[in-house]
């Protein structure tokens, strides 16, 4: 269950603060380029806006006992807004790019004292989620995101192997379709993001409500 007593506002306003000194939307040297689609990694950036976020978190019903997951976390601002917005209690996010992973953990020294008041817990990876040593992490999921337009219709098959190993998850959204996942498709949501309103898939254990 989503907290009522969250101000919405007041946290938009904090993420926007914490946030205000780093950025997603990096210049790759062609070195890098090459490194990272050789290693199954889309590097396009673009982001979820917070509201759109917390709505679908209401709509999943995610709550304290969930552990959320971002495939490819970015700067984690997904995460750090659950854990902000929501009485999830424990997000974690994974992302191969040393550069934005680096600025990601900057905020963590600000969002400290939130996290151990409320007992939250904000586990920031710097790795690729296919990797081998990542899934006991992956396997703690029982909710996961992906904001996946730019990703290969190859990643999104891997990606699916990975999550098919992981009995936790009770739901996935992904921005783009997860042919090959074993949890049923349970219906389409709209997101809205930095670079339009996209239309994503969830995929969910049962029923959830409208
Ligand atoms: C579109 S951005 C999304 C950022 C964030 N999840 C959000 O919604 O605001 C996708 C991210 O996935 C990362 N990524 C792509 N493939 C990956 C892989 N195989 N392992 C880890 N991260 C990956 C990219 O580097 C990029 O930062």
């Amino acid at each position: 269950m989503i907290k009522n007593t969250v101000n919405h506002e007041i946290v938009q306003g904090y993420l926007d603060n914490l946030y205000q000194d780093v950025n997603g939307y990096l210049k790759y040297t062609p070195e890098e380029k090459n490194h990272y689609t050789n290693n199954d990694v889309c590097i396009t950036y673009g982001e979820v806006l917070y509201l759109s976020l917390i709505a679908f978190a209401k709509q999943i019903q995610l709550g304290p006992q969930d552990v959320f997951l971002d495939l490819g976390s970015g700067l984690g601002k997904i995460c750090s807004s659950i854990l902000l917005g929501t009485s999830c209690r424990q997000a974690i996010g994974i992302e191969a790019s040393g550069r934005l992973h680096e600025q990601a953990i900057k905020i963590l020294p600000k969002v400290v004292s939130f996290l151990v008041a409320e007992h939250k817990k904000l586990n920031l990876i710097q790795g690729n989620f296919l990797a081998p040593e990542l899934l006991p992490e992956i396997k703690h999921a029982t909710v996961v995101f992906i904001n996946s337009t730019a990703f290969t219709y190859d990643l999104l098959d891997k990606i699916a192997v990975v999550l098919n190993q992981c009995p936790n998850i009770r739901a996935v959204l992904s921005f783009k379709p997860l042919a090959n996942l074993t949890l049923p498709f349970n219906k389409t949501v709209i997101l809205e993001a930095s670079w339009d309103s996209i239309l994503s898939r969830l995929y969910a254990r049962k029923t959830l409500p409208d």
